[in-house]
């Protein structure tokens, strides 16, 4: 039996964030979990490095696009080993093999005829790199990134998708698992009832891609490139892995942003290939903050390295796995977090592990007893119970609520020591035996647990098995094959440490909050800046220069605003699919009708701001002469394109 679990791959459009860490760290504790059961599993992550908002990114920074992504590759590498992930394989869709092997299927599907040449025209999200079907075209906007959708109008192949709505459907139909949870799976279903349409599926005006075969000039669409991943991986199409026959069919996880790509387009394309479909696309829901998904765009995520300075990762992947159901949205924070260490880590699994082993040091001398009269037999069942709940959740994917039954077996042996009352027991001599059994009872459930939850806590448990004076890695011992008292012998528990200290919620939330407030009065620092400073003058870097995106535009509009002496409103074309408004106090020096038709220069990523209740997106560049400041409008010696970049 094999199992193979894949997370989607990151955009390395930007900095890695909780998100992105959020299915990575499910798929890294759901290998672990099938590892310690005896299960060969495979588990892989990686990167989407081709398309326009790569392209973009990189071209934003000012680095060349293959500087770019290995940077940030390494960024989302160290982010997530910090983490604690260990995936098996790391796929980067700018790798050879990979490249090769998308060419390959490419091939496959032309051959069997999916494919055919045509011309696309329609409105393009480079953030969802996805074509949106648009009921207003006045302004149409992206619903997710909030941003203008751009008109493409283009050669492009097509794949005959409307031809996979039946096979599609007898699929979901006959594998009514195939996509979870059921809300997901009816969405699915309901949407492609509704009829497909082809699908462009190349590019002719994106250069940073995999060329379609035989005809360089177009390059082949993402999210055909990047799903491919999940068998390329694996080595399918290429000489550089056999492991494909092995481990696919795929346990795909995704969030539910990617629902349509991973259940509709994915499926169609491997049925046309003839190759077998993923076994399980299991579709979580979003974290948020303040009701809003949480990410990039929104500048609203918890930061990762804020994370870090606070809180070890088994924290982090315990707050995740236990707060967030898995499948739904669910909102984070850091006091939530702070909460859920100091109920659940401190008070529950610290406390239990810290009281028992301190009552094996002080009435055993360290050994845990193997008690004459046996076991108690409602912990034993109060365990077997949790340990059944927690294997049948965590199996179903149910994260939450199994880590809710393990925790209700850590409640059953606190109760029951508690009850026992064996600080009483100890002092009579009469009652020794009935002492082994409480300790003895309360180190095994202890140990039980520890097995249990080690796929969700792989450090903290190893910790706490080396008090517990056993030896090696209890993820590689099988939970379901460990006896009661077979680890009791004659050995010494280790020293005592505390597993999880608790944390001071008032004086690690002021820090945090400080820091969140001087990432924002300083957004991303970068080292060069300080080498940068001579005396006297505070020179900007590079970096600093990039961010700042000036083009060329030209006004198609101009009139002055009502009340406002100096103010002239434009509209202008910066070569997007959209004119945009701006303002400018040049009024008492250019009079309306001599702008319109002009060439200028502006700032386009200015954020906007509202003037005499008009919003001004952007500002026009114009050196301020003489002692009154006269505004004199930079413009070009020839004629250039609008929403030309100057760098
Ligand atoms: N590159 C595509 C995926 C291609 S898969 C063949 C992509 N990348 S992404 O960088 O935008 O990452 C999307 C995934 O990141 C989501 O599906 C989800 O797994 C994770 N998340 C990003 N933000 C998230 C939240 N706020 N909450 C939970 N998961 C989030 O789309």
């Amino acid at each position: 039996m094999t199992f193979y679990v894949t997370t989607p791959i990151y955009y390395v459009n930007g900095k890695p964030h909780i998100g992105h860490a959020y299915t990575t760290m499910v798929a890294d504790s759901l290998t672990r979990f099938k590892r310690q059961r005896g299960v060969d599993a495979f588990f892989l992550t990686g990167t989407d490095e081709h398309g326009i908002n790569i392209e973009r990114a990189a071209e934003k920074r000012g680095v060349p696009v293959r500087q770019h992504v290995d940077e940030i590759v390494d960024e989302f590498k160290s982010a997530f080993s910090l983490l604690g992930v260990e995936s098996d394989r790391w796929i980067r869709t700018t790798d050879d093999f990979h490249e090769a092997a998308v060419q390959k299927l490419w091939r496959i599907l032309d051959e069997r005829g999916h494919i055919y040449k045509g011309r696309y025209e329609g409105w393009f999200c480079a953030g969802c790199n996805e074509f949106k079907d648009v009921e207003d075209e006045s302004e149409p906007q992206c619903p997710i990134h909030l941003r203008p959708l751009e008109r493409v109008a283009e050669e492009s192949y097509f794949f005959r998708l409307s031809e996979f709505q039946k096979p599609l459907l007898e699929h979901y139909e006959k594998h009514p698992d195939f996509i979870r949870p059921e809300s997901r799976r009816n969405e699915v279903i309901s949407f492609v009832s509704g009829g497909l349409k082809d699908l462009s599926v190349s590019r002719a005006s994106v250069k940073w891609g995999i060329p379609v075969p035989n005809d360089p000039q177009h390059t082949i669409y993402v999210w055909l490139d990047a799903l491919s991943n999940y068998i390329t991986a694996l080595g399918w199409g290429n000489d550089k892995y056999k492991d494909f026959d092995r481990y696919w069919p795929a346990l795909h996880l995704i969030g539910k942003d990617i629902l349509r790509f991973h259940t509709v387009y994915w499926p169609a394309f491997l049925i046309a290939a003839g190759v077998e479909l993923p076994r399980q696309v299991f579709v979580h829901g979003m974290l948020l903050r303040g009701g809003q998904k949480m990410g990039k765009s929104l500048g609203n995520a918890i930061a990762l390295d804020v994370l870090h300075r606070h809180f070890t990762r088994d924290q982090i992947r315990y707050f995740l796995l236990r707060e967030v159901v898995f499948g739904q949205d669910g909102e984070v924070t850091y006091e939530g977090l702070i909460d859920r260490v100091n109920s659940d880590l401190a008070n529950g699994l610290g406390n239990l592990a810290s009281r028992t082993l301190t009552m094996v040091r002080n009435y055993f001398d360290g050994r845990p007893p193997r008690p004459a009269d046996g076991f108690d037999a409602d912990v034993r069942d109060a365990i077997a119970q949790a340990k059944a709940r927690f294997e049948e959740e965590f199996e179903s994917l149910n994260f939450s609520r199994a880590l809710d039954a393990a925790w209700s077996g850590i409640a059953a042996v606190d109760k029951f020591i508690t009850d026992s009352a064996p600080w009483k027991l100890a002092k009579d001599e009469s009652a020794r035996s009935r002492l082994e059994s409480v300790i003895g009872t309360a180190y095994e459930a202890l140990r039980h647990v520890v097995l249990m939850v080690a796929p969700v806590l792989p450090d903290a448990t190893r910790e706490i098995w080396s008090q517990l004076g056993l030896e090696g890695d209890p993820l590689t011992i099988n939970p379901n094959e460990t006896e009661w008292g077979e680890s009791l012998g004659s050995f010494e528990i280790g020293e005592i440490r505390i597993a999880f200290p608790k944390i001071d919620k008032e004086k690690v939330m002021t820090e945090i909050n400080s820091e969140h407030e001087q990432k924002q009065a300083q957004p991303e620092q970068k080292t060069e800046t300080a080498a940068a400073q001579t005396e006297g003058v505070s020179h900007i870097t590079i970096d600093d220069f990039v961010k700042v995106e000036l083009r060329a535009a030209t006004v198609m509009e101009a009139e002055r605003v009502p009340k406002a002496d100096k103010l002239l409103r434009l509209v202008i074309d910066v070569g997007e699919s959209q004119p945009r408004q701006i303002l400018a106090g040049i009024a008492e020096y250019y009079a309306p009708e001599t702008m319109v038709g002009r060439k200028i220069i502006v700032v386009a990523n200015l954020a906007p701001r509202k003037l005499r209740g008009l919003e001004s997106n952007g500002m026009l560049l114009a050196a301020s002469v003489g002692e009154t400041g006269r505004p004199v409008l930079a413009t070009f010696t020839e004629d250039v394109p609008n929403g030309a970049r100057l760098k």
